[in-house]
């Protein structure tokens, strides 16, 4: 088993312990950031599967350079994965995890989660998950791929920003952050469970999509494009049909209903 190294956390880990399976979780009270343990783990050869959870994080990473506001109610977790999958079919393997905690939301709480592209989750236009990934290559072969999901489950974050939500603000109720977090697993396992399974997951995220249809902006690192989305292809980029009739494709960005 790979060393704990942590540089940056203090205290001991809890070990959540998840049924049937001998998978690691490693839960904080607090952390700087998931991603930042994640990835001590992950080059110190933690095996797949691997999760990393705080209760509250000091220095939350959001997608863009924003910041994630990580207070104690939250769950924030990294998952590292080691995919045995060609690189190309990367982003696929964030899709599954968007789509499987959208199923999760809605079929533990009967809450109706959509999939904004590429991999937020909304309840009625309120954000109540992101998700943030960083990957790691030799050559075409994937190393690993850490994923970082913040999902609001008993904060109430729109204290703090008007456009979002969280499943206590739904629900009324307060909810195990645990027992979320191994229900999700589950499902991504599944999804991530063969190569006819991952190949499947485009067309299973588009039933939950709001995206495709609307009016859109897209923030990428190379400019920012506008239009109507119309598909999501098969490597999981956005079909954009801009103003002037052309068509462009949209590897990765920031979206932005409008
Ligand atoms: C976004 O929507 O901008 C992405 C948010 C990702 C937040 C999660 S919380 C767990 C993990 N650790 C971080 O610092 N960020 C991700």
């Amino acid at each position: 088993m790979a060393p704990l190294c942590l540089s940056e956390s203090i205290e001991k880990p809890v070990h959540w312990e998840m049924p049937g399976q001998s998978r690691q979780v490693y839960f904080f009270d607090e952390l700087v950031s998931t991603m930042d343990t994640a990835l001590d783990l992950a080059r110190n050869d933690c095996k797949s599967g691997t999760v990393v959870v705080a209760g509250r994080q000091t220095k939350g990473r959001g997608r863009m350079t924003r910041v994630w506001h990580s207070k104690e109610g939250g769950l924030y977790f990294t998952v590292v994965l080691k995919p045995d999958l060609p690189l190309v079919k990367a982003p696929l393997v964030c899709f599954a995890a968007s789509f499987a905690m959208a199923q999760t939301l809605n079929q533990c709480f009967g809450v109706d989660a959509r999939v904004k592209w590429p991999n937020d989750l909304l309840v009625e236009s309120s954000k109540i998950s992101g998700m943030l990934s960083q990957i790691e290559i030799q050559a075409d072969r994937i190393l690993f791929l850490n994923i970082g999901i913040g999902l609001n489950v008993n904060n109430m974050p729109a204290e703090l920003l008007p456009e979002s939500t969280s499943l206590r603000a739904i629900l009324n109720r307060r909810l195990s952050r645990k027992e979320i977090l191994f229900d999700f697993l589950n499902r991504l396992d599944t999804r991530l469970s063969s190569h006819d399974a991952v190949d499947a997951i485009i067309a299973d995220w588009k039933t939950l999509t709001v995206t495709i249809g609307r009016t859109v902006k897209i923030i990428t690192s190379r400019g920012v494009y506008q239009g109507i989305a119309r598909d999501v292809d098969s490597s999981g980029a956005l079909i954009l049909e801009q103003e002037d009739g052309k068509i462009q494709t949209v590897l990765y960005g920031d979206c932005f209903h409008q």
